[in-house]
Order: structure tokens, then C-alpha cells, then sequence
């Protein structure tokens, strides 16, 4: 059986749970991927840091370049824009897939970095990125893309809607639930990404670039968070049979396809107002399939880490299979709306 090299970045959260499963499952993973998934090794930033005692510290290293440069798959959960950017070129550009969680980084590069992997025939997967351990990148891309999807509406952020939710339950105040969101670790590093919203805008550009084959980065996306819901808000919405969610919206209108983050009132029997706590769950409008829903733990290291792993399971069968499949060329012809010419 051939053994494929796994070069792992980042041992945080998620990368510490996607080391556990390569060296715990690797006989199910090798049967699954028809190849041997070794871990090479496992770039960090620093060798000081204190680690979960299951993670080998042989396999440890500061040298995330000659990493990269031995690798056939290269996992990429750094997170933030460098060095995260600069290691995946490297790697596509030798023809190494890449399989990484970095909505920030695909949000802004995206475009770029697909057309890397589509020129070295190498594979970029992100399933990771938006929504966690739920199936929502493929199933848009892949699985729908005889139809034509029309509408796409979002909880994409745990930590708002977790706060949100727990306003519309407890009465409580947006700065009183901040810190239990942010205690539940699921907040990014700097919890003003989630609560302002552009967490949940660079998912939306993710979303809406697969959902509509076109190129949206995050600078395209109107973004508005929830700083300034108040506790009065939230009991007027409830008072009148509505719950507010941080919602990403990208929809097909008659001049474009518009995408927006902004805190939308929603009826409660509408299926997205049953969405609790910190779970995620993405409503698609299609023309032939109708209405799909994909519900799940949107964050959080393990489930988060199932994405990743599925995603490597999948390029490492094609590379086994006979050689990456070019990446999807995008359609330039659609036209990406301001958000003063969304209409509805
Ligand atoms: N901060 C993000 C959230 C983590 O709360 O959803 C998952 O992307």
C-alpha cells in the first residue's frame, strides 16, 4: 500500500485533535483512503509550549518550511493570514495538496489560491472553514451543482449565536454573555472578529463563492455584527414571535448576487430560529432540490477536526486514484453586488 506524507501546521485546538486521529485511527484511515496517512510531523510556533501528552514530541517542529517541502498532503490549521498563506503556496505550487480550516486566509486570498492549485493540479480543500464538522462546502459545490441555488442563509458563528440565544432565554445582557461565550472556547483570539461579524462575513464569502461559482472575498460582504443588540431588542423580537440571529445571507437577485452579515428578525417557526446555543446550521434555497438544511456543531476541536479529516481522506483517495482532478475554474460573468444594490 502506498504511504503519503502528512505534514500537519498548527497544534492548537483543532490540529491537536486532527493529530489524535491520523496515530489513533491510521489502520480505518489507511482502508478509507486506499493509502498510509503518516504524520511526517507537526509544525509549531514554539517547542516550549505545554501539550497534550498524547502528541509525540519527536514529531514536533519549528521548521514548518522543510516540512511542507517533504510532504504529499499538507494540513494548514495556523489560522491568520502569514505565515499560513505563504506555507499553502508553497506546497500547491509543488504539487502538494492542502487541506486547511483558514476562513480568514480563503476569505481574502480565495481566489488566488484556488487558481494556485488549479495551475499545479494540486488540491485545495476547506471544508473546515465554515461550519465546522457540518457537510456544507462539498454538498453546495459538489453535490448540488446540477441545480442551481438561488438562496443561502446562515448561522455560521457559534459564539454570537450562543450569545444571542442565551439574551433570548435568560433576559441577559450582550456584556454579561460575552465572557461564558468566550470561556466555551469557541471565540476567535480577538472575540471582536465574532461579535462584529466579520467571522461570520469571510464565511459568508466562502459560502457564496462555492454556492454561485464566482469569486466573493471578504471585502465584498456587507458585515454588521451584534454589538449593538440590546437586551430590550431582544425581548420586543420575542414579545412578537420573532428571534434575532446574526445571519450570512447570499442570495441570487435580478441584477447579482448580493452577500450581507447583519442581525435579521426571523419568525420561530422558521427552521434557522431553532438553532440553540453555539450549533450552526446553513438554509439552502434551490430551484430543483428546494429547501435543504444542514445543521451541526459549527467549532470546537473535534468536530471541527472531522472536517479536516474528511477532506484529507478525500484528496488522498485521489491522489491514490490516479492524480488530483483540476480545481473548479470560477465564473467570472457573475456579477457580485454592492450591498446599495441588493434589493430585497
Ligand atoms: N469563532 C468561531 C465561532 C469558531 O464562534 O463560530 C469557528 O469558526
Amino acid at each position: 500500500m502506498k504511504t503519503l506524507k502528512v505534514a500537519l501546521l498548527g497544534c492548537g485546538n483543532v490540529g491537536s485533535q486532527v493529530a489524535r486521529i491520523l496515530l489513533d485511527h491510521s489502520d480505518v484511515l489507511a482502508d478509507r483512503a486506499g493509502a498510509k496517512l503518516e504524520l511526517a510531523g507537526i509544525a509549531v510556533r514554539s517547542l516550549e509550549t505545554k501539550r497534550d501528552a498524547a502528541i509525540p514530541a519527536e514529531l514536533l517542529t519549528t521548521d514548518a518550511p522543510a516540512l511542507v517541502d517533504g510532504a504529499d498532503i499538507v494540513i494548514e490549521l495556523l489560522g491568520g493570514l502569514e505565515p499560513a498563506g505563504e506555507l499553502i503556496r508553497r506546497a500547491l505550487a509543488r504539487g502538494a495538496s492542502v487541506v486547511t480550516g483558514n476562513k480568514a486566509l480563503l476569505a481574502a486570498q480565495g481566489a488566488e489560491l484556488n487558481a494556485l492549485a488549479f495551475e499545479s493540479g494540486a488540491q485545495l480543500r476547506y471544508e473546515a472553514a465554515v461550519g465546522g464538522a457540518i457537510p456544507i462546502l462539498r454538498p453546495i459545490s459538489d453535490s448540488l451543482s446540477g441545480d442551481r441555488i438561488n438562496k443561502i442563509m446562515g448561522i455560521v458563528n457559534g459564539t454570537t449565536n450562543f450569545i444571542l440565544d442565551a439574551m433570548d432565554t435568560t433576559g441577559a445582557q450582550f456584556d454579561d454573555v460575552l465572557a461564558e461565550a468566550q470561556a466555551l472556547g469557541y471565540a476567535e483570539a480577538d472575540p471582536t472578529a465574532d461579535v462584529a461579524g466579520h467571522d461570520a462575513a469571510a464565511k459568508a464569502a466562502i459560502l457564496a463563492s462555492l454556492a454561485f461559482h464566482t469569486d466573493f472575498a471578504y471585502a465584498d460582504v456587507h458585515c454588521e455584527g451584534i454589538t449593538k443588540i440590546t437586551a430590550t431588542d431582544v425581548a420586543a423580537a420575542k414579545e412578537a414571535g420573532m428571534v434575532i440571529k446574526l445571519l450570512a445571507i447570499a442570495e441570487r437577485t435580478q441584477d447579482g448576487i448580493g452577500v450581507r452579515v447583519h442581525p435579521t428578525l426571523l419568525r420561530r417557526t422558521h427552521p434557522l430560529a431553532a438553532v440553540h446555543g453555539a450549533f450552526n446550521a446553513v438554509f439552502v434555497e434551490a430551484e430543483n432540490a428546494g429547501e435543504l438544511m444542514f445543521y451541526g456543531a459549527g467549532a470546537g476541536g473535534a468536530p471541527t477536526a472531522s472536517a479536516v479529516m474528511g477532506d484529507t481522506v478525500s484528496v488522498a483517495r485521489r491522489v491514490v486514484s490516479g492524480g488530483p482532478l483540476p480545481a473548479i475554474a470560477a465564473q467570472q460573468s457573475v456579477k457580485a453586488l454592492a450591498f446599495d444594490e441588493i434589493s430585497t
